[in-house]
């Protein structure tokens, strides 16, 4: 297979020394990356990085190589641009159309997906320039990430740093899987995504817990976020994954918390999506101790009934609320996966649910997915193999369209 053709721009602002682990992030996943800095990137990664992580050439100007016309030949052989980090400036200068060297050049021939990261101080963000700038890139069908908080250049911290560049490949290839997962339909939505396994403590050392990793979880927080939600996120425990971008993170460690967690944000939110892999069952007490081997008393997996948070949202549903469960399914000999998980829907009452074929290496710690999307009155759609971001757009699309307008 041809490898996916990636053009990576790179603008001038500090967080462009991110860009080398993007650019390693895109080589070792398969991709062929050539990298477009502009000439102010060039002041703080040097050519050699580049040309040494992308084996290839790395020029600025539309005057290197002339004869191959490189800025057509780019722009028309590229499978998807990712601009990591868009400053202030590149992206005034995308939005204008503006062609002043090889990188806003491109951006003019180019016909593929193309996704800005950007980074930049909150207040060149927040200005009313880069806000208009966004808005017209967006409406031209362009994915232009919302930002990161944290940490910024010097001493200031606040909105406008560069999404994490595991994040920013994930939502490339989810442009490479599907060139309209990122559309804005979800602005001025509320989401809650749970996501995670819960851990039952036993003692003070021991729990029962569960394989999932949170990244189904974590790309559903992010698609949202990235579709224009304001998203809370509760993670149960998780993989080392870093925070989605413009989400907010709740920490939580037991079904019992979890419960606690989702239960308010859920009241005001337009959808909830319980991702989350709930412990089923907790034990009966809690030792104050560590229950020492051999010991007799107490049983140590004497297990009591956790809530079904779930059914509690569904009961607790407000009007228009789309609820959306998840079901990790293997078969027996009652029924297969598909069967369990229709049953499932209809015992939960929620109005869609995705099915998940589990066991031999399938679904869980893993970062593709597959399964079915079926929906409460009838419909399933069968969800072919690809990455968690692509299953959490196909989420995303259904939850969307059951949504009334916001003015209804
Ligand atoms: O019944 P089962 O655990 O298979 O159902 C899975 C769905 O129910 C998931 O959406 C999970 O987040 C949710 N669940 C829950 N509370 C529980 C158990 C599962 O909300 N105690």
């Amino acid at each position: 297979m041809v490898p996916p053709r990636v053009l990576l721009g790179v603008a001038g602002g500090i967080a462009a020394y991110k860009s080398a682990e993007l650019l390693r992030l895109l080589t070792e996943t398969g991709h062929s990356v050539r990298v477009l800095p502009t000439a102010a990137a060039l002041e703080f990664v040097g050519v050699a990085t580049f040309e040494a992580l992308s084996g290839e050439a790395v020029h600025t100007g539309v005057f290197a190589d002339v004869p191959s016309v490189p800025h057509v030949a780019l722009g028309k052989g590229a499978d998807l641009v990712v601009v990591a980090p868009a400053t202030a400036d590149l992206l005034a200068r995308a939005a204008h159309g503006r062609a002043d060297d090889l990188l806003t050049a491109t951006l003019l021939t180019a016909r593929c997906p193309v996704l800005f990261a950007p980074a930049m101080h909150t207040e060149m963000w927040e200005h009313p320039a880069t806000r208009d700038n966004v808005a017209l890139l967006r409406s031209r069908g362009v994915v232009v990430m919302e930002p990161a908080s944290g940490r910024l250049t010097g001493t200031d911290t606040g909105r406008g740093r560069l999404p994490d560049p595991a994040e920013i490949a994930e939502l490339g290839r989810l442009l490479l899987e599907r060139s309209d997962a990122l559309p804005g339909d979800l602005t001025g939505r509320r989401v809650v995504v749970s996501a995670g396994g819960t851990r039952e403590a036993l003692d003070p050392v021991r729990f029962l817990g569960n394989r999932s990793s949170g990244r189904q979880g974590f790309a559903l927080a992010r698609v949202a976020a990235q579709r224009g939600a304001a998203v809370t996120l509760v993670a149960a425990h998780t993989a080392d994954l870093g925070d989605p971008s413009a989400v907010d993170v709740v920490r939580v460690g037991s079904a019992a918390e979890l419960r606690e967690a989702m239960l308010g944000p859920a009241q005001g939110a337009d959808a909830v999506v319980m991702a989350a892999a709930v412990a089923d069952f907790r034990p009966a007490a809690l030792a104050p101790r560590k229950i020492k081997k051999g010991a007799a008393e107490p049983d140590p997996l004497r297990l009591t009934t956790n809530p079904d948070i779930l059914v509690e949202l569904v009961a607790a549903r407000r009007p228009g609320q789309v609820i959306v469960g998840f079901a990790a399914e293997t078969g027996d000999e009652t029924g297969d996966a598909l069967h369990h998980g229709r049953e499932k829907l209809a015992r939960k009452g929620c109005d869609l649910l995705v099915v998940n074929i589990v066991g031999d290496g399938k679904a869980f710690e893993v970062p593709d997915n597959a399964g079915w999307l079926l929906c409460a009155g009838g419909g399933e759609t069968e969800l072919a193999t690809g990455s968690k971001a692509l299953l959490a757009s196909y989420v995303w699309d259904a939850v969307a369209a059951r949504l009334k307008p916001p003015s209804a």
